[in-house]
């Protein structure tokens, strides 16, 4: 398909581009790839949608010049801000309005060609459905938790377990003072990615997975036996979505007060937290957030919506966003790094 001319003003293609849900490190990475590849490779206009579906709302958006752009790959957060606003279902912004027709409508008063959405698993179901609308989107795949279905690697996983690797290696030599078991909390919504590969990369003894049915006595015996080698402490990796009998409690704190029912050995427990998901990226997510939003422009300067980036083996490409929309990616049992894992010793559970 041809490319429009894009000189601007002169019947530029205008974009706009919106971060929603939450914020991870490298979506700043990703705003600077799409916004200088569209204005300076393309010469597209850019226009920044604030605070992810409820800018589109709400109407707060900016012109972004290549100004704007200068020191972000290694910047935090997001400089649009995000929401975890869903247009398409009830509450949230301007719950009384109709909000599917708005957002139409407001694409059209601000003559956007096309929607830029970065985010997570929400953000794709809600992409999926702006295309029904008949709204032109590409979008961008990011989130800590690295479960987005479609795509091998989500920026801002890399980061998260590059820190909560940090954090488990710091557990170590405590653990080893007080003769302790350590639990340690990492997040991942419904999935398991940040504590499979924090968890061994940091050296736990146990990591529970949501996607492993774990047996406490199971995990008992494995930090028991581990002491009848010599072994008087042990690091315990859990998932912040694990199955647990208490919805009230973290994770972490429930299997630590359980190990230490079963087991009598003395036990302390940390929640990680959002520590996980703030300071900068790492260069592997600086360099995935680049390459995928300069594909994103691509993609649209070639008039091929309504796709997902993703990265499959060392390649950027793109998939249909409604083949993604409504899935989510697990750790497979069969994951090399637990296959690796059992072998080496590790207690999935
Ligand atoms: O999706 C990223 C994530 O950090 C999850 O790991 C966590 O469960 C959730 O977001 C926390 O969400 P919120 O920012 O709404 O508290």
């Amino acid at each position: 398909m041809a490319v429009r001319s894009t000189k601007k003003g002169d019947n530029a293609m205008r974009i706009g581009v919106l971060t929603s849900g939450g914020d991870c490190p490298g979506i700043n990475a990703a705003i600077r790839g799409v916004c200088k590849c569209a204005i300076s490779h393309y010469g597209m206009e850019v226009i920044g949608i604030h605070s992810g579906f409820e800018g589109l709302l709400t109407k707060e958006v900016e012109i972004i010049d290549e100004n704007a752009l200068s020191g972000l790959l290694s910047q935090y957060g997001t400089i649009l801000g995000s929401s975890r606003e869903q247009p398409f279902k009830r509450g949230g912004v301007m719950p009384d309005a109709d909000k599917p027709t708005l957002l139409k409508e407001n694409v059209k008063d601000l003559r956007l060609d096309c929607v830029v959405c970065i985010g997570g698993n929400g953000t794709m179901d809600t992409a999926a459905k702006m295309m029904g609308l008949g709204i032109n989107v590409v979008a961008i795949p990011k989130t800590i938790d690295n479960d987005v279905w479609g795509t091998d690697t989500t920026f801002g996983f890399d980061s998260a377990v590059s820190i909560a690797t940090d954090a488990i290696d710091r557990l170590h030599s405590t653990a080893s003072s007080h003769k302790r078991v350590m639990v340690i909390e990492v997040m991942g919504h419904r999935s398991g990615w940040i504590a499979l590969y924090s968890g061994m990369a940091g050296g736990g003894d146990v990591i529970l997975l949501p996607e492993i049915p774990y047996n406490i006595t199971n995990v008992g015996n494995a930090l028991i036996d581990r002491i009848k080698k010599g072994k008087y402490y042990s690091i315990v990796v859990v998932a912040e979505g694990i199955q647990t009998t208490n919805p009230r409690k973290h994770a972490g704190e429930f299997i630590a007060e359980e190990i230490e029912y079963e087991t009598g050995i003395e036990t302390r427990q940390t929640v990680l937290g959002y520590i996980q998901r703030g300071g900068s990226p790492t260069s592997f997510d600086r360099n995935l957030a680049t390459r995928m939003g300069g594909h994103a422009v691509e993609l649209i300067a070639n008039q091929q919506y309504g796709r997902m980036v993703a990265l499959q083996g060392a390649k950027i490409t793109s998939l249909d966003i409604r083949d993604v929309a409504g899935k989510q990616k697990y750790v497979s049992s069969q994951d090399d790094l637990v296959v690796e894992g059992r072998k080496i010793g590790v207690c999935f559970g």
